[in-house]
């Protein structure tokens, strides 16, 4: 894999560096110095808490892991990274992998708890900087425009940035069919997530985000954050939300499976979210606007409602009347890169980015789609309690069948995700073609 990599990457960090030095020449900059952040301790203590670097360092190096490191553009010179890597006797100093921009960029490696001297007539400085330090380097500190442009940068990405993705979609798989097999064995959801990470060959501290493990009705906790580690009595169904970052790219994968304590029909509407997940997948193109598949996830939603007995009257009045809305709060998708929700998913208005429309509150992904752009695409159906609630107690209610909510609200929910990288021709599923 890394040989096959090299020459993507290569080709990845000229583009990089064109990049760069159209923004900077369009701003007026002469260097740009990133800084990969440091590792927050807890308060009055010795102890830090788990570390991610800022994602415009990993664009270039793909390392999430390297702190107190700094990257230096500056067009027409060597691209120059400045590695932490003190000798030290407590810890084992980071060492380089063996991939294509180590040998691309220059690298050196030291101390640098203090950033690295710069000589540049107009320098900006970008991550988590304090203003003092910009200010000692004699730097603008996180420009907006600078970060707008930059953020803009990453939105399309390199046949290099797909490759990992479509590898780190590779990896989780092999963890989200170890997590089924251990729910199957009856295992409880802190064995679930240690199946997982076993079989895809992860510390918890290097995932892309928390793993959502959620048996039975904790499938209905959008970000639930627990492992239980007694197993249930009833196995109804398991939810797992599961990703794997490789070289800085993340997978983000979701599925859903019923037990062998599920209600029939709670087994028919998984069946039927992956035909509405492989809908939308299909829809995807250069030139769709989000905002319209979202909302027709929604009409998607509700037919599938109709359909299936939850809801009577028509499928266009369950969305009218914001039923859809209470059985799938969250967005259909996001940008997917080094962030599990990557930066400038928002269309904007003269580098402001707008909110989403009032009725989609969570959607994080409002543009017109691009070729380059990767998305998540991640159809939900849950039983919530608490919009549930409202919902009886509003006039769309009447149309709900609440004694089969009853019978599923056990089950949680249901979150079908995959990856999806989208080019000028066609889609490519980077998580189905795994498997
Ligand atoms: N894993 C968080 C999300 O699907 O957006
Ligand atoms: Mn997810
Ligand atoms: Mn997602």
């Amino acid at each position: 894999m890394p040989d096959a990599l090299a020459h993507l990457q290569m080709a990845h960090l000229e583009a990089l560096e064109r990049r760069y030095a159209d923004a900077m020449s369009a701003l007026g900059y002469d260097g740009v110095l990133i800084f990969s952040g440091r590792p927050a301790l807890h308060f009055g203590d010795d102890q830090h808490a788990n570390f991610c670097s800022y994602g415009h360092f990993q664009h270039w190096t793909g390392q999430a892991g390297l702190a107190h490191s700094w990257l230096l553009v500056q067009p027409g010179q060597h691209t120059t990274c400045f590695v932490h890597a003190p000798d030290d006797f407590w810890h084992l100093p980071p060492s380089l992998p063996d991939e294509g921009w180590t040998d691309y960029l220059e690298v050196i490696s030291g101390r640098f708890e203090t950033p690295p001297a710069v000589n540049a007539s107009r320098l900006a400085v970008i991550g988590d900087v304090a203003e003092a330090t910009a200010r000692a380097l004699g730097a603008e500190c996180n420009p907006p425009a600078l970060l707008t442009a930059l953020d803009e940068g990453r939105v399309r990405k390199s046949e290099y940035e797909i490759a990992c993705l479509s590898e780190a979609n590779r990896m989780a798989l092999r963890g989200h069919q170890a997590a089924r097999a251990a729910f199957l064995a009856g295992e409880s959801e802190l064995d679930i997530q240690l199946a997982y990470l076993k079989a895809s060959r992860q510390r918890e501290s290097d995932v892309p985000y928390g793993n959502i493990v959620g048996l039975g009705a904790h499938g209905a906790v959008l970000h639930y954050q627990h492992y239980d580690s007694e197993a249930p009595a009833s196995r109804h169904s398991l939810l797992v939300d599961a990703g794997y970052r490789y070289r800085g790219y993340c997978a983000d994968i979701t599925r859903s499976w019923p037990g062998p304590d599920a209600d029939p029909a709670f087994a028919a509407l998984v069946t039927r979210m992956h035909d509405i997940k492989q809908q939308l997948v299909a829809a995807l193109a250069p030139g769709v606007d989000f905002v319209a598949l979202h909302e027709r996830m929604h009409r998607l939603l509700a037919a599938l409602l109709v359909e299936s007995e939850l809801v009577a009257g028509s499928a266009e009045a369950a969305v009218e009347g914001g039923i859809t809305r209470a059985f799938c709060p969250h967005g259909l998708g996001h940008l997917l890169g080094v962030q599990v929700h990557d930066v400038a998913g928002r269309t904007s208005r003269e580098g402001i980015p707008l909110p989403p429309p009032p009725e989609h509150p969570a959607l994080r992904l409002t543009r017109e789609l691009e070729p380059g752009m990767t998305v998540t695409i991640e159809p939900g159906l849950y039983f919530i309690p608490m919009l549930l609630g409202p919902l009886q107690a509003s006039p769309a209610g009447s149309d709900v069948n609440w004694s089969l909510v009853e019978r599923l609200l056990p089950h949680g929910g249901i979150r079908i995700e995959d990856n999806v990288a989208i080019a000028t021709h066609s889609v490519r599923n980077l998580t189905m073609e795994h498997e």
